[in-house]
């Protein structure tokens, strides 16, 4: 058979209409939800002749997720399903996602060929920190790795210490976590004095949270890896939506022929022209338990042309529409201050940022850890937090406080970093 990552635009796009087809006309048969949502915008499956007719259709959110409840927005019958993951939640009800054998069958496919993109092989021996249960990281990764062949080790977050005896006795060449607990695992060696960049880890996989080059340079310098990003979400299927390829390492290639990317304008809804800025939407092309159509993700990024395979990609996720901050009138992401973080030689990755309002103001405090070596010197931390505050001033707009905290102030995570802390919202 011939390989679609590697076919002509419009074998792609031919395959992508068929799959799209079949998507809304099974939602529009199966799921009450989309018929209704349909037949109120007056679009029926037969419109969908081309694959800009696409447009015509309603999105999907988390909000209708929601509304369903656990099971409304399934397509197939709870005697087909095989197993189910959800979100933690944060703000009520989670969302729960379900899958069919042959979704977990193709999940596996789509994982296992994105490990295979990232340079892994069988020969790999493969230490998953990501969580397994309810969450989708860590079954997701680990069903994918061992169709590669992989050596799994499944260990899950948390005990860190333990994490890097591990790695260090089974000789682990590949990683995967999130990049905020990985960096804790690397602080590990560290505080056991030994040196992260000698351990037997050559490749490191990292997703689930945002993160940017600056981070990627200190998780490559520090643990003597290459560093490749993991794109996926629980509404899609988890994991393996897109990655990028060692050999090219410039966004994550989107597996075009399971997902159909596009770019909105957040505010009015309109599709946008690859290259431009905006909202990522996903359509499902092959889930047969929760297809979803037109889903809104709230990540913000570009659509980019294909480079090392036949499909498109995305650029780094800037951050999602739901944590952009606005400080008296000027809009920021936490990844905006990780980047003039990270410049900062004294300063290290770990950070939170915490909004208050005084007032009729609001105010943002960055906290962040000294590097550990440096963590004594008074002096140099003062001169650390005014420089700071300077290039947030200077490059963002905003006057801020910064607080320069010891060495193990900033709360850790096992799994998804909280960035921000709004005590406005308490
Ligand atoms: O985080 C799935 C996943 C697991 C991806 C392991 C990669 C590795 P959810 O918990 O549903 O699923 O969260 C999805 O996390 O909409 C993004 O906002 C964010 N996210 C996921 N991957 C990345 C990434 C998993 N590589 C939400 N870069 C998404 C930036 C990411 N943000």
């Amino acid at each position: 058979m011939s390989d679609i990552t590697r076919a002509s635009r419009d074998e792609i796009a031919a395959l992508q209409l068929a799959r799209l087809q079949a998507t809304v006309r099974r939602v529009y048969e199966r799921v009450p939800h989309y018929r209704a949502k349909f037949d109120a915008a007056g679009v029926h499956p037969d419109d969908l002749k081309t694959l800009d007719d696409l447009a015509k259709f309603p999105f999907t959110t988390k909000e209708d997720l929601r509304q369903n409840y656990p099971y409304g927005m399934f397509a197939e019958p709870l005697e087909n399903i095989v197993r189910l993951h959800a979100s933690s939640g944060t703000t009520g009800k989670p969302t729960v996602v379900a899958y069919t054998q042959n979704d977990i069958d193709t999940w596996a496919g789509i994982m296992a060929r994105s490990i295979a993109a990232a340079g892994g092989t069988k020969r790999d021996i493969i230490h998953i920190t990501h969580g397994y249960g309810l969450f989708t990281g860590g079954l997701g990764v680990h069903y994918g790795a061992e169709r590669l062949g992989c050596t799994v080790v499944p260990i899950s977050g948390g005990q860190t210490e333990r994490q890097v005896q591990l790695i260090r006795d089974f000789g682990a060449t590949m990683i995967v976590g999130t990049p905020s607990y990985v960096l804790n695992i690397v602080d590990e060696f560290e505080r056991q004095g030994l040196d992260p960049r000698a351990s037997t880890l050559q490749r490191g996989i990292f997703g689930a949270e945002p993160w940017g080059e600056e981070m990627r340079r200190e998780l490559e310098e520090r643990l003597g890896i290459v560093a490749m990003d993991l794109y996926g979400l629980s509404e899609l299927i988890g994991p393996g939506v897109a990655v990028e390829c060692i050999e090219s390492r410039d966004g994550p290639t989107i597996w075009e022929d399971h997902f159909y990317p596009e770019i909105i304008d957040p505010a009015t809804g309109e599709v946008l022209p690859d290259g431009a800025p905006g909202e990522l939407v996903f359509s499902s092309l092959s889930k047969e338990a929760l297809p979803v159509v037109r889903y809104r993700t709230r990540d913000l990024t570009r659509l980019l042309p294909p480079t090392a395979r036949s499909f498109r990609r995305i650029g780094k996720i800037t951050g999602r529409s739901d944590d952009m901050l606005i400080i008296r009138g000027v809009n920021l992401f936490p990844s905006q201050i990780e980047e003039l973080i990270l410049k900062q030689a004294a300063l290290s990755p770990h950070y939170q940022l915490v909004v208050s309002r005084q007032g009729h103001l609001d105010e943002l405090t960055v906290r962040v850890e000294m590097k550990a070596e440096l963590a004594g010197d008074g002096r140099l931390r003062e001169t650390a937090a005014n420089e700071l505050r300077h290039r947030i001033k200077a490059l963002i707009g905003i006057n801020t406080k910064v607080e320069v905290m010891a060495v193990g102030d900033v709360a850790r995570s096992e799994g998804k970093a909280k960035r921000v802390i709004d005590l406005r919202k308490s």
